[in-house]
């Protein structure tokens, strides 16, 4: 199932609650392709590859501005919140070479689970995070960049 966007993930903050529903849009597209070409990902990976490398480059882009927000707001837990920040981009990195080795890419089985679990950890991660982590700063901004 896709992952909707919902007034629960709201920050009050428009740049980050316009960046985070971005990352939805991106973890669905990545679920479209999966979802359309399952049983043949192998004729797909090209695009899947470039979905995955835009989630991870845009994600990036994302937690430094999110940090930089968090920062000039003086946050007291900005250390442990860019760790789970950290935890997540080596995650992501991680994945993506996997995904990029020739092995899993001329594989439709392998593919398939591949992306499956990718599917189901981006989009628990990601609405964890923004439902117990992100809420957490959310009282503590009053300034945004
Ligand atoms: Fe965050």
């Amino acid at each position: 199932m896709i992952a909707n966007w919902d007034v629960k993930y709201e920050t009050n903050i428009s740049e980050i609650d316009s960046q985070h529903k971005k990352l939805f849009r991106l973890i669905n597209q990545i679920e479209t392709i999966y979802v359309e070409n399952k049983g043949h990902l192998t004729t797909k990976t090209k695009s899947l590859v470039e979905a995955v490398s835009e989630l991870e480059d845009y994600t990036l882009s994302h937690f430094l501005i999110e940090e930089r927000v968090m920062e000039l707001n003086q946050y007291p837990d900005l250390e442990a919140h860019k760790k789970q920040h950290d935890r997540f981009t080596d995650k992501i990195l991680e994945l993506k070479n996997r995904l990029t080795s020739k092995s899993l890419l001329t594989n439709d089985d392998e593919l398939n689970v591949f992306f499956s679990d990718l599917i189901a950890f981006l989009r628990l991660w990601l609405t964890n995070h923004i439902l117990q982590e992100d809420m957490n700063y959310k009282p503590y901004i009053k300034l945004v960049l």
